[in-house]
């Protein structure tokens, strides 16, 4: 059998369950949603990484953890999705934990529910797509950001929402203006600015960052540390 390792070293994993989760990611992905432009970035992205821990901050109708729970599955990671609504049966992957409860106060709890339930409080990647507020993304940088480990990736969605928002196929969907809450709340963590209206790939204070602004804008930044 080929392994997708002769193509790329960085990946482990038989090429014909890669061929066929990228594919399922593909089909869910054809179906207009204010996220669906990103979800095969998003898996492709986190195919340089292999995960213990994800974790998903904002679950809604489930298609960021459609995505994230096919990248689970190629390295059987644990996932813990978090909404302060019922996300539960979204998705029935057996190493997913679904906590409904609000993001901040989870945070809070984070370290005493890995102790119980034996997960290594150190995450791999963590997606966040919550409520799009300034104040509340600060906070979730200042609250999960510490549990990343040192070679992590972090995903947010919707750093560039606008009350019209485009998809690459030039169709539209209904957003809001958000002030720039996420974009902003990155910018002072970073301590840098950025156009959120363009794509770019920048190096910053040890962050490998990709921003792609359609479809409300994806931000990817990786860590690379010791
Ligand atoms: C845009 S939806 C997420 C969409 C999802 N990522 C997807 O790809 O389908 C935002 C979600 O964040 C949740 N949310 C908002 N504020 C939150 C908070 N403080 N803590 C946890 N979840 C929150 C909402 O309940 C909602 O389900």
């Amino acid at each position: 059998m080929g392994y997708v390792t002769k193509k790329l070293p960085l990946i482990s994993v038989p090429e014909g369950i890669l061929a066929k989760t990228l594919g399922a990611v593909r089909k869910r992905a054809a179906q207009a949603t204010d996220i669906n432009d990103h979800l095969e970035t998003i898996f492709i992205e986190c195919l340089n990484i292999q995960p213990r821990l994800i974790v998903e901050l904002g679950v809604g109708d489930g298609e960021s953890t459609f995505v994230l729970e096919r990248v689970a599955k190629l390295w059987k990671s644990k996932l813990i999705s978090v909404d302060i609504a019922d996300c539960q049966n979204v998705s029935f992957y057996r190493h997913r934990i679904f906590i409904q409860k609000d993001d901040i106060a989870f945070a809070r709890e984070f370290m005493n529910f890995c102790n119980l339930n034996h997960v290594e409080p150190s995450i791999d990647i963590l997606f966040i797509d919550t409520s799009h507020l300034y104040e509340h993304t600060v906070e979730e940088i200042r609250d999960w950001f510490p549990f990343l480990a040192g070679r992590s990736k972090v995903i947010f969605h919707d750093t560039n929402m606008k009350e019209t928002f485009h998809r690459k196929d030039g169709s539209t969907g209904a957003g809001w203006d958000n002030q720039r809450g996420v974009i902003r709340a990155i910018e002072e963590y970073l301590g840098q600015s950025f156009d959120e209206e363009t794509d770019f790939f920048q190096m910053v204070g040890g962050w490998f960052v990709r921003h792609y602004a359609h479809c409300s804008g994806l931000m990817i930044m990786d860590r690379y540390e010791g």
